[in-house]
């Protein structure tokens, strides 16, 4: 323990434990030493002692109530909060139903106690629109019961009249629900009857100078108190009260409660009727038979209670003023005395205000009572009237001082006696500590044969003449043997002169002390009888409230039945208290009284002496020195603390008490702190057990962090892995998306790239396949004229008007409508086909103009021509001219072809004749190509004529002679005229190109219908001999260069030696000739290919040959240069 906790001061210790030395007066001295310094709270253990101030002291701040909530009890200074904190943690924490028994003399401030723990609770528990009603309800009851129980004595100016003892039910989050209030018997002879300085209960005085006018008429009530029987005048006032405001808070806290102002009214009806009753005088007289009799003196206050409760006064009168006697089947109406008159009106008020009080404990018990049945945990606060010993002790204080009796018996039990007799059961080694056991005087009371509340009883109800007397009689023969009870009687029988001891007395030596009890009165009050004709009458009366306070008051349900006596009944309610407070576990308030004079801050110390003494304090501090603080089973305590040691944390597998062994020895407590029972583990001092308690709320909270950051991990953790997984389907679907999109994109790129392409490609063999169409129709038109020719002649060769130029123009008139009309009226109004004849319709639109100009032309082309088809003639536009002309040559009329003089072969006209017919066409005398020619595009007729008009194709000038060696005549070619025979076509001299060097010899050719032979010029002998079957094709230049490639078959004889380069002067002869005999030989037209550039297989391999333009040529002919192995130039003009 640290040097400044406020536990060790030596003068003043907190805590009665560490007082040293250990004495009465050292206990007193520390008590008012702490008193003086305003520390009224001092510890005993867990017990707290609370001194009276008698002055307000700040000590119940809402500051103090944060400083004690969750507090380590012995860390702060001792306070009523502190142990109502611990109480409160225990029932939230450890499940267990709580108790606070608040103990003291009257006036030692118990009732401030219990308001003060209640209000500490109102204060920590949770807040909340419901809970906040409950905890209202709960506290506003206070004002309410002190009002109506509560009065003023020579003792305590606001004492309380009647035991309660209130349970406080909570949730188990430690939140109120609810309560209920048991009240223990209500010190009722107060209301006839009370000792000079006192007052009667509270409630009247708050009435009348609380009330409002208009309330005091309803109630017929005036305001001053000593117009009252029942109140004293003299004390009416109390300095420091306000009644009139105590009254206000009190309907206040009725509202609260629940109270309709319907109950209130009655409520304060039936309290005006009680006041108003011991107005009511009685009066003797007698009656004609010559008993005494009463009657009622002043009628009005019997009229007015009557206006109050709604009954006939009669009815009220005779009630009070005579009683009915029931002997056997005869009722018997007699007379009362004006004694007996008042003791009837006396019991009348008492039993109607006891009544009342009961009601109004119960109708607050039905607002604050739990709704709900959840479990509940529940704080009894026993808040009950004190010790007393009077100048006269009647009755109640004998009743009062059992009840005492009883609940020190409850704290000797649990805190002396049952500890000490633990330690013996649980096998510590104990000192037993000496202490007084009441049991001895509680059997000496509720004895159920020979104890003093059953002798009453059994006086009360025996038959005969029963009083006081004989009641103290039975008394002193049954108990005259025991130890704490005398007489005079028992007194005398042992010799013993006692003045103190008066007759009609007896005394009893409480464990506070001794109490002289006076008989009178035992008997009337343990019957509590009233006379049934009262509980009819107030049965009678229509007001609810009243009525429903007296059952038995109903004829119906009359029973002769004895209702049970007071005694017996405190004695049940008694026993059910105590049973109720075994069950929870207690914890002490013991309240000291320091002066008999209610004077702040004066402390006596033999008053409070007297107090520490029969409160059993000193043994209190002894056995809790020698003792152990707490207790508790292996079990729950390893479950409890379990997680302060890594060994039993979080599950130990071995028995309890080994485990809790394990658990404290980690802990390292010194060894006399704790000692292992047989079934419990004992800690000696409270502070290791709040040492204990707070590691605990250390490792609970670490515990709980843990917990808190796992749960918060793996939440972020989840939360993330959704977040993730979300994320990821996101861009999953946004790429899918994207992608699609871009597919799409491209697909619709492709099919429109697809679409071009095929489109184009469907153009390009749409055109391809028109144009194969429009020459084969050219073709079948050529065909066709030839044949035509063929079979008429040439002068029958005359075309249809409508033929070629007419479809010619109709297929352009298709392309659009002016153009249609203009082509089609073209068409009808074609000028006459004489050449000189140059005329032409002018074009009808302007546009046209070239169109026209171009139409004139092809037309007067054709008619030059003689039909010359313009689709066809395009094909060979491209040739040169001389070549062009070859087709002219190449196609001549089998009539035509003239045989060579001296040979066989037909020969085709002769160069004069193409000449002639040439020069004709040019001077537009005559066209003559339709004759040679016909289905000659125009075109390749008119260069032709350009050609030959420009000298430019001397062959074409040339006439076709055929034999230009006269093998006939010049016997030199004897041998090559044998060869030839009568088969020969052609014979003339070429040059032969070697391939080797380029360089060219002189050669014969001949050409038979059958065979292309060379032969040597000087020897005049064949060197090569082919066959024209062997020939593959000719190539040619488009220059006049006379140079020809003869390809032959790969696969001949000849042709396995390479094909032949040769020069001629007769090309275009030689070309017709062997293209004529080569069709009439294979039934095909010659290859011929009219090319710059081809290529000739040679043995050697294949010479790449390319026609060069240049001036290096020679005028004889084409100059041939060897490039490289396979490359050979042929330089022409
Ligand atoms: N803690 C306190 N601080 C200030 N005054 C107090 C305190 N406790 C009690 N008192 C004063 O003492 C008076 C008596 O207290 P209280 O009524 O609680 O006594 P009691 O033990 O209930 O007596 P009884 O047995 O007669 O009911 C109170 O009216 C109040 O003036
Ligand atoms: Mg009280």
């Amino acid at each position: 323990m640290e040097g400044s906790s406020p536990m060790l001061d030596a003068e003043a210790v907190a805590d009665l434990v560490l007082l040293d030395p250990l004495t009465e007066e050292s206990l007193v001295q520390t008590l008012q030493e702490r008193f003086r310094r305003h520390d009224i709270y001092t510890y005993i253990g867990n017990v707290v002692i609370s001194v009276n101030p008698y002055q307000a002291l700040p000590l119940y701040t809402p500051e103090k109530v944060e400083e004690y909530h969750n507090c380590s009890f012995f860390a702060v200074k001792p306070h009523i909060y502190a142990i109502a904190d611990d109480a409160y943690r225990s029932l939230r924490d450890r499940d267990s139903d709580q108790c606070i028994l608040i103990t003291g003399e009257s006036g030692a401030g118990k009732t401030e106690a219990s308001k003060l723990v209640m209000s500490y609770m109102a204060a920590v528990s949770s807040k909340g629109e419901e809970v906040n009603k409950v905890k209202e309800q709960l506290l506003q009851s206070n004002p309410v019961l002190e009002a109506f129980g509560n009065a003023k004595t020579v003792r305590n100016d606001n004492s309380s009249r009647f035991g309660k003892y209130m349970d406080i039910e909570f949730d188990f989050k430690g939140e109120p629900l609810g309560g209920v209030i048991s009240n223990y018997l209500l010190e009722k002879s107060r209301i006839v009857r009370h000792v000079k300085g006192e007052r009667n209960f509270h409630i009247f005085y708050q009435l009348l100078a609380g009330a409002s006018p208009q309330l005091l008429q309803q109630l017929k009530l005036r305001q001053d108190c000593g117009h009252y029987g029942y109140l004293d005048r003299e004390s009416s006032s109390l300095p420091g009260v306000d009644d009139a405001a105590n009254f206000h808070a009190m309907q206040d806290a009725m509202r609260v409660i629940g109270f309709s102002p319907d109950e209130v009214t009655e409520l304060l009806e039936v309290t005006a009727v009680v006041l108003k009753l011991g107005n009511i005088q009685l009066s003797s007289s007698f009656q004609a038979n010559g008993m005494e009799a009463c009657s009622i003196t002043e009628p009005q206050e019997l009229r007015e209670i009557c206006e109050l409760i709604r009954l006939d006064p009669s009815m009220l009168e005779q009630a009070l003023c005579t009683r009915t006697v029931k002997a056997r089947d005869e009722t018997v109406l007699t007379s009362l005395t004006v004694p007996q008159g008042y003791y009837g009106r006396d019991a009348l008020a008492k039993n109607i205000y006891s009544r009342l009080f009961d009601w109004l404990v119960n109708r607050i018990n039905t607002s604050i009572q739990v709704k709900s049945d959840e479990q509940r945990k529940v704080m009894g606060v026993l808040d009950i009237y004190g010790f007393e010993i009077f100048q006269d002790n009647g009755f109640e204080q004998f009743i009062i001082n059992y009840c005492n009796e009883k609940l020190q018996q409850i704290f000797i039990l649990m805190t002396l006696k049952e500890e000490q007799e633990e330690y013996v059961r649980e096998g510590i080694q104990w000192t037993p500590v000496e202490f007084f056991d009441n049991s001895i005087i509680c059997n000496l009371i509720e004895n159920s044969t020979s104890g003093i509340l059953a002798l009453l009883d059994e006086e009360c109800l025996r038959p005969g003449v029963v009083n006081e007397d004989t009641f103290l009689t039975k008394l002193n023969q049954l108990l005259a043997k025991h130890k704490h009870y005398e007489s005079k009687e028992t007194q005398n029988a042992r010799y013993i002169t006692d003045t103190s001891l008066p007759a009609r007395c007896f005394r009893i030596h409480h464990y506070a002390g001794k109490v002289t009890y006076n008989v009178t009165g035992f008997i009337e009050k343990n019957n509590d009888l009233l006379f049934r004709d009262l509980s009819q009458a107030m049965w009678a009366a229509q007001h609810a409230l009243l009525r429903s306070l007296f059952p038995e008051g109903d004829p119906q349900k009359a029973s002769l039945k004895l209702p049970p006596t007071a005694g017996f009944q405190f004695k049940s309610s008694v026993a059910m208290l105590m049973k109720n407070l075994y069950s929870k576990n207690p914890n002490y308030i013991r309240c000291i009284k320091p002066n008999d004079t209610k004077s702040a801050m004066v402390f006596t110390p033999e008053l409070v002496l007297a107090q520490v003494r029969y409160l059993g304090l000193m043994e209190n501090v002894r056995v809790r020195r020698a003792g152990y603080a707490f207790r508790q089973l292996y079990g729950p305590f390893l479950q409890r603390y379990k997680m302060l040691n890594r060994r039993t944390w979080p599950r130990w597998d071995g028995g309890d008490r080994e485990g809790t062994e394990v658990l404290l020895a980690g802990l390292a407590f010194p060894a006399e702190e704790l000692a292992f029972g047989h079934t419990k583990i004992f800690i000696r001092s409270p502070r290791t057990l709040f040492d204990l308690e707070r590691q605990r709320q250390e490792r609970v909270s670490e515990l709980a962090t843990l917990i808190q950051k796992m749960f918060r991990g793996w939440r972020c953790r989840t939360q993330y892995q959704l977040m993730r997984k979300s994320q990821i389907l996101i861009s999953a679907w946004f790429r899918g998306h994207r992608q699609k999109n871009q597919y799409k994109q491209m697909k619709r790129s492709a099919l429109v790239l697809q679409a071009y392409a095929r489109g184009w490609k469907s153009r390009r063999l749409l055109r391809e396949l028109k144009s194969q169409c429009r020459r084969h129709a050219a073709a079948t038109t050529i065909s066709a004229h030839w044949r035509g020719y063929q079979v008429t002649g040439p002068r029958a060769l005359r075309p249809p008007l409508s033929c070629c130029p007419c479809r010619c123009v109709r297929a352009v008139c298709l392309s659009a409508h002016p153009v249609q009309r203009y082509l089609l009226g073209l068409a009808k109004n074609l000028p006459p086909l004489s050449v000189t004849d140059r005329t032409w319709p002018p074009a009808p639109y302007r546009f046209l103009d070239k169109t026209n100009q171009e139409l004139k032309n092809i037309f007067y082309h054709w008619k030059v021509g003689a039909g010359g088809d313009g689709e066809n003639s395009s094909w060979d536009l491209g040739a040169p001219a001389h070549l062009r002309g070859l087709w002219w040559h190449q196609i001549p009329p089998p009539s035509a072809v003239q045989e060579v003089p001296g040979s066989a072969a037909p020969v085709a006209p002769g160069p004069a004749a193409g000449q002639a017919l040439c020069q004709r066409a040019l001077q537009g005398q005559e066209d003559p190509l339709p004759q040679k020619v016909p289905g000659q595009g125009a075109g390749g007729a008119g260069e032709l004529r350009a050609a030959v008009a420009d000298g430019l194709v001397p062959s074409l000038q040339q006439p076709f002679h055929g034999d230009y060696l006269g093998l006939k005549q010049n016997p030199k070619y004897q041998k090559l005229h044998a060869v030839a025979k009568d088969k020969l076509v052609m014979a003339d001299t070429v040059r032969k190109v070697n391939r080797a060097n380029g360089k060219t010899v002189p050669r014969l050719l001949l050409l038979t219908t059958e065979h292309l032979v060379l032969a040597d010029p000087k020897a005049a002998q064949p060197k090569t001999v082919l066959s024209i079957s062997d020939i593959r094709g000719v190539s040619v230049t488009r220059f006049s260069d006379g140079f020809l490639a003869l390809h032959l078959k790969e696969v001949s004889t000849v042709g396995a030696k390479g094909d032949f380069l040769l020069v001629s002067d007769h090309l275009i002869e030689l070309v017709t000739r062997l293209h004529q005999t080569f069709e009439a030989t294979s039934g095909q037209a010659l290859p011929l290919h009219i090319t710059d550039r081809f290529s000739t297989h040679f043995p050697k391999g294949d010479v790449s040959i390319t026609v060069v333009e240049s001036p290096k040529a020679g005028t004889d002919g084409p100059v041939c240069k060897k490039k490289g192995s396979n490359k050979m130039e042929v330089l022409v003009h």
